[in-house]
């Protein structure tokens, strides 16, 4: 029997050729490109593709699938039901997202169908559909009225414009989409892990994509840029970011956007959210955008070092959710809709590999290392103190 490991570190639990994470350099590989030619040139339907189908489409393939996720947006009534429900209660965002892909089967049209035609075409429909329910939840959530898609926008214009209802600005929609692809995939993390161990069973992709949903919305995962940029913001000035992160520290809390179990070195990710910060922040021309943005990486420079200093050796670097903080607010989002949005971005990926796992299946049961007594003896309730 093969020693156990915590937290598999280490452990090589698929073969894939969706990302490959090099923690050491740096880098990172998606649908083998790196990350930063994907992210900055492609749209997020592009990217979509490319994953599930190992190639980029032509034009007319890639006007297809827009026009198959554009008619796939409207939403079940009875998942329509459920998000008023969730809204009635005040659920959080990424609560009301998990809740609502799972009651996405009710209006597939072929639901017993597991070829791979089918399959395909139920995943480009949960990943067209994420945004959908997160814009829709979060008017529902403040009582404004819902706002109807826009069939020539795009999957990140589209959700900013229902969301919004305002005409998104350029610049947003561009770092929306350059996030969401950012994000899309990477090796074996939490919620993929999840997405794959529960496709591996032959259960069906809205079960996997619900509890991928599950496993990223923790703060270990997919739950710390809000945390993150409430941390910038509680900092205020550049001169104050020394003495509150080391009393965070002192405290013995952790830097939310900073540490990676697999990136030992600055997470690639952050330098790509980073030039799109940076981008936005410009072309906005709002001199808030720019303080904060100034404000940030002076704080990263802050936490980078006292990081260095109080837990030396132990390479703790920013990774991919400081600077999502950043594009998400710049883009006008609020902080409860960045998980979320971390969310619409992987769903890509995480139908992708549930696609990888479904063609060549192998069921997913690692051990485990009994640590019980094995003789505990049987005592009669009334026995029992
Ligand atoms: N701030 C302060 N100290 C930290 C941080 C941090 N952000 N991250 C790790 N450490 C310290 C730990 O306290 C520990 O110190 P010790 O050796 O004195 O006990 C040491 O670094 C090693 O920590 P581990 O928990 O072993 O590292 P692990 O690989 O399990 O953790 C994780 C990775 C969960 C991401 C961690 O760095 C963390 O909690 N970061 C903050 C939350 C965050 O940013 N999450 C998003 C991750 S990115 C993503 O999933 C998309």
């Amino acid at each position: 029997m093969s020693a156990y490991i915590p937290g598999l570190e280490g452990v090589v639990a698929a073969r894939t050729r969706l990302s490959h994470v090099d923690g050491q350099n740096g880098v990172l590989i998606i649908g083998g490109m790196p990350l930063e030619t994907l992210a900055l040139s492609a749209t997020f339907e592009e990217g979509c593709f490319l994953l599930w189908q190992d190639r980029l489409p032509n034009a007319a393939e890639l006007a297809a699938l827009k026009a198959r996720m554009v008619a796939a947006r409207e939403l079940p009534g009875a998942t329509m039901d459920l998000l008023r429900g969730a809204a009635a209660v005040k659920a959080p965002v990424i609560d009301a997202l998990r809740m609502a892909v799972a009651s996405l089967s009710l209006d597939d049209p072929d639901p017993e169908s597991e070829t791979l035609e089918a399959q395909q075409r139920r995943a480009e429909r949960i990943v067209a559909r994420c945004p959908i329910i997160v814009a829709t939840y979060d008017r529902l959530l403040k009582g404004r009225p819902l706002v109807a898609q826009r069939p020539d926008l795009g999957h990140a214009g589209n959700f900013l414009y229902m969301l919004t209802g305002e005409e998104p600005d350029p610049a947003a929609r561009r770092a929306l989409a350059t996030y969401f692809l950012t994000v899309i995939d990477h090796g074996m993390n939490a919620s993929t892990f999840t997405a794959r161990v529960i496709t591996s069973t032959r259960s069906d992709l809205y079960s996997a994509v619900t509890g991928a949903i599950g496993a990223l919305k923790g703060p270990a995962h997919g739950g710390a840029p809000g945390p993150a940029l409430d941390m910038v913001f509680e900092i205020g000035t550049p001169e104050n970011a020394e003495a509150n992160i080391r009393a965070r520290l002192g405290r013995g809390e952790r830097l939310m956007g900073f540490g990676h179990r697999v990136y030992k070195v600055r997470d690639p990710r952050a330098d790509v959210l980073q030039e799109a910060a940076r981008r936005m922040n410009e072309a906005a021309g709002d001199a808030r955008l720019k303080d904060l943005y100034q404000l940030a990486t002076g704080v990263e420079a802050t936490a980078l070092r006292l990081l260095e200093e109080i837990k030396p050796g132990r390479n703790l670097k920013t990774n991919v959710e400081f600077f999502t903080a950043l594009v998400l607010h710049a883009a006008g989002l609020e902080t409860d809709l960045f998980t979320p949005c971390f969310a619409i971005g992987r769903s890509g990926g995480w139908s992708a590999h549930c696609l990888e796992q479904m063609a060549d299946n192998r069921l997913i049961r690692p051990s485990s290392e009994y640590v019980g007594p094995m003789d505990r003896p049987w005592v009669p309730i009334e026995d029992r103190a």
